[in-house]
C-alpha cells in the first residue's frame, strides 16, 4: 500500500529503483527478500549506487503475527538490520516506516518520539526490534518514521473494508474506544521523501492532523463517500475481540516532522475526502 505510493511521488530529478519480494512478470522491479543480507548486497551492487533508501516493506498481518512472531520478527526486525548495515556501509540515509503499535496506549496526550515504548502485540514488538536495530547499526543515517491507521489508493485497509461491507449490510458495528488518526498514504508518501532528503537521524512521527476513533473513521468514510442507507453503531473493544491487543490511545505528536517540512499532514477528514475523490473503489 505505502511502497507503491512512494514510487508514485518521486521528487523531480530523482531516479528510483522499487523492489518487490518476488519479481513479477512485466514489472521492472527486482525481487529481493530484504531480510537476506546476500540478496540486499546484490541489489546494491547491481542497481546502485544509491543515495538513500526508503524502506516500506513489512509483515503487516497484525493478528496473524500473534502466532507467527518469529516470521514477523524476521521481516520487521531483521530486514531493518540488513538494510541498516548496507546503508551504513554505503554511507547513505535509511528511512524506515514504523508504527504507533510500539506504544502501549495508556497515555492521554499525543505520543512524542522520545516517549517510553511498550508494545502490547507481537507485531508491535517486531517493529520495535526493527527500529532499534536500525538506530543502533546506522546511528548517523537511520530515520524512523512512525505512522498509523493507513489507507490509500492501493492495498487493503479499513476505509476500503467499510465501503465493501456497506454494499452488503444495512448496519455495521465499529469499535469506538480506540483513538488514533487515520492517515492517507497520499499525505505520508511525500513526507517520507522529505525526511530522506532533508531530515536528520532519529525518530519522527507522521500522521494526519487531528484524532478519531475507528467508529468516527467509519462514519466519516461512509458520509464522505455519499453512502446514506447504512447505520454505523459504536461498540467496545471487549465486544469485538481480536487475537492481537491494540493500543487504546495512540495519537502521535508530529511536531518534529511539521518543523522539518514547514507544514503538517492534512487534517484527517480533508485527507479522507481527497482520497475518496481519487478512488473508484466505492
Ligand atoms: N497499514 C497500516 O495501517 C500501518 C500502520 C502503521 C505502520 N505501518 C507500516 O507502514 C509500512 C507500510 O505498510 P503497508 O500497509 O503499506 O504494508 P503492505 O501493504 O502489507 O505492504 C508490505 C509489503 O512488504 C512486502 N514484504 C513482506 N516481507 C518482505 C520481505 N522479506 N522482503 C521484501 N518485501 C517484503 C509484502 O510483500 P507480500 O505482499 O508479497 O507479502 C508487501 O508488498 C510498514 O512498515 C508497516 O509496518 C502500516
Amino acid at each position: 500500500m505505502l511502497g507503491s505510493q512512494v514510487l508514485l511521488c518521486v521528487p523531480d530529478g530523482t531516479l528510483v529503483c522499487g523492489t518487490d519480494l518476488k519479481e513479477a512478470p512485466g514489472v521492472d522491479a527486482p525481487g529481493v527478500d530484504l531480510a537476506d543480507d546476500d540478496q540486499v548486497a546484490r541489489l546494491f551492487e547491481e542497481h546502485g549506487p544509491f543515495s538513500g533508501v526508503i524502506h516500506t516493506a513489512a509483515y503487516t498481518a497484525v493478528d496473524k503475527a500473534e502466532t507467527e512472531e518469529a516470521l514477523a520478527t524476521r521481516v520487521n526486525g531483521e530486514a531493518c538490520a540488513v538494510l541498516a548495515r548496507a546503508c551504513a556501509k554505503a554511507q547513505i540515509p535509511l528511512v524506515l516506516v514504523s508504527t504507533d503499535f510500539v506504544f502501549d496506549g495508556t497515555q492521554t496526550r499525543p505520543y512524542e518520539p522520545e516517549d517510553p515504548v511498550g508494545p502490547v502485540s507481537a507485531y508491535g514488538r517486531s517493529k520495535l526490534a526493527g527500529e532499534r536495530a536500525a538506530l543502533e547499526l546506522h546511528p548517523a543515517g537511520a530515520r524512523v518514521v512512525r505512522t498509523q491507521w493507513l489507507y490509500g489508493p492501493r492495498g487493503k485497509h479499513f476505509a476500503g473494508t467499510m465501503l465493501a461491507l456497506a454494499r452488503e449490510r444495512d448496519e455495521l458495528r465499529v469499535v469506538a474506544d480506540q483513538k488514533g488518526t487515520p492517515t492517507s498514504t497520499l499525505e505520508l508518501a511525500p513526507a517520507l521523501w522529505a525526511v530522506l532528503q532533508d531530515g536528520e537521524a532519529g525518530i519522527y512521527h507522521a500522521a494526519c492532523e487531528g484524532e478519531a476513533t475507528w467508529y468516527e473513521f467509519a462514519v466519516a468514510t461512509l458520509e464522505l463517500a455519499g453512502v446514506e442507507d447504512v447505520t454505523v453503531h459504536p461498540c467496545t473493544t471487549a465486544e469485538y475481540p481480536t487475537p492481537a491487543r491494540r493500543p487504546a490511545y495512540s495519537v502521535l505528536d508530529c511536531s518534529r516532522l511539521t518543523e522539518l517540512r514547514g507544514k503538517s499532514l492534512a487534517p484527517w477528514r480533508e485527507a479522507l475526502s481527497t482520497y475518496l475523490g481519487t478512488t473508484t473503489d466505492q
